[in-house]
């Protein structure tokens, strides 16, 4: 293990690389999108089409603010109307995903530049991703047809980052339903996908017909009562973010507890093994996960207060992975990568992506950068 710095003066060194392997996708990419996972450290260009492909739009987002070059602004914006063919094509847009998609895609554009267009493709995505809330068992289901029998009422750990589009979308146009389906579904995840010891099941099905509660299962982690790494980071931030929506106590107390199992399984570099139940030996590392959980970290200290002894304790947590991250696991301008992280995993189970670079964990280690170099305003 090596920290190569002692303090945060990585910082401009590492938005410097960062971007200058933006600038390089730039040209890659030209009006495609990366694929999810790298293959040999190369991104194959893909079209519109994957549940990751706004996370380049983010980061497209995020280089602007911090320089206002206007180049970043025109590519993404180009990305605006190619979200927007996507959604009226119904182009893969039946999973709950439409929340990353179009939330760092166009909830940005809003936000940033007030875009009005951007923000009408938002609502729409939102009222879309509606159709896949179950009343009854008060969840919103991930995947799959809503009548498919394997999927039929599964939630996911991964589905928190989704809630935002909803909330948002309630504080735009004042109906109160994305916000309700939003809280109801976060509290049933905490119910039910955060586990006694607070760590989390990758999924967990319902009797959508009864509301019943069935049982806990994975899809991407090493067994159904392991903790996938990336679900846990999911977990830190995602409840973080509805907290910062619903001002729910009992989901703040809760987060704390569920970083404290992350940060308790963090081996001596402090990036996580792709599933938690790892934490020493030869397993691959997702640093992708790591990525988000630094994202989830800051913001949970931002949440708490000042008096709170957490608060601090976390934002070190946090600076001490993002530093490993750009020590250990960051493209130093090696041409032949793609990604701004190496060693990430996508899908173990499925052998895809396996120590590669993710485009999500990109994302997300450029949005840490970011949360460290400015007061940055959130787009979830
Ligand atoms: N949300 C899918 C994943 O984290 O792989």
């Amino acid at each position: 293990m090596t920290f190569c710095e002692n303090n945060l003066d990585f910082l401009d060194k590492a938005i410097e690389s960062a971007l200058k392997r933006i600038d390089r996708n730039i040209d890659k990419f030209k009006a495609g999108f990366p694929a999810p996972a790298s293959v040999d450290n190369r991104y194959p260009i893909v079209d519109n089409i994957n549940w990751t492909n706004s996370f380049w739009t983010g980061m497209l987002w995020l280089a602007y603010e911090y320089n206002q070059n206007e180049k970043y602004r025109e590519l993404a914006e180009k990305h605006i109307n190619s979200f927007k063919e996507r959604l009226e094509k119904r182009i893969v847009v039946d999973h709950h995903d439409l929340g990353f998609l179009y939330t760092l895609s166009c909830v940005s554009a809003y936000k940033i530049t007030n875009n009005d267009g951007a923000k009408k493709v938002a609502l729409e995505a939102a009222e879309y991703l509606m159709k896949r809330y179950h009343e009854k068992a008060e969840i919103i289901q991930a995947w799959g047809d809503l009548n498919n029998p394997e999927q039929r009422g599964r939630m996911i750990i991964d589905c928190n980052m989704n809630l935002p589009l909803l909330y948002w979308a309630s504080s735009i146009t004042g109906d109160n339903k994305y916000y309700e389906a939003a809280r109801n579904h976060v509290k049933k995840a905490l119910r039910y996908i955060v586990r006694e010891d607070y760590s989390t099941y990758h999924t967990y099905h319902f009797d959508v017909d009864s509301g019943i509660p069935l049982k806990g299962t994975t899809h991407q982690g090493y067994s159904d009562e392991s903790c996938w790494a990336r679900g846990q980071a999911w977990g830190i931030y995602g409840f973080t973010l509805s907290y910062t929506y619903t001002k729910d106590k009992e989901l703040l107390e809760a987060t704390k507890k569920i970083a404290d199992y992350y940060l308790e399984r963090l081996p001596e570099d402090k990036i996580c093994y792709w599933d938690l139940i790892f934490t020493e030996g030869d397993q691959e590392r997702d640093s992708s996960a790591a990525a988000i959980a630094v994202c989830g970290l800051l913001e949970l200290s931002k949440q708490l207060s000042d008096s709170d002894e957490d608060k601090i304790r976390y934002k070190k947590a946090a600076h001490k992975i993002l530093q490993s991250l750009y020590c250990n696991y960051s493209n130093k301008d090696e041409e032949e990568v793609d990604g701004l992280l190496l060693h990430g995993v996508y899908n173990k189970n499925g052998n895809t992506g396996v120590d590669e670079c993710c485009i999500w964990g990109d994302y997300y280690y450029f949005e840490a950068l970011m949360r460290m170099k400015m007061n940055w305003e959130m787009y979830w």
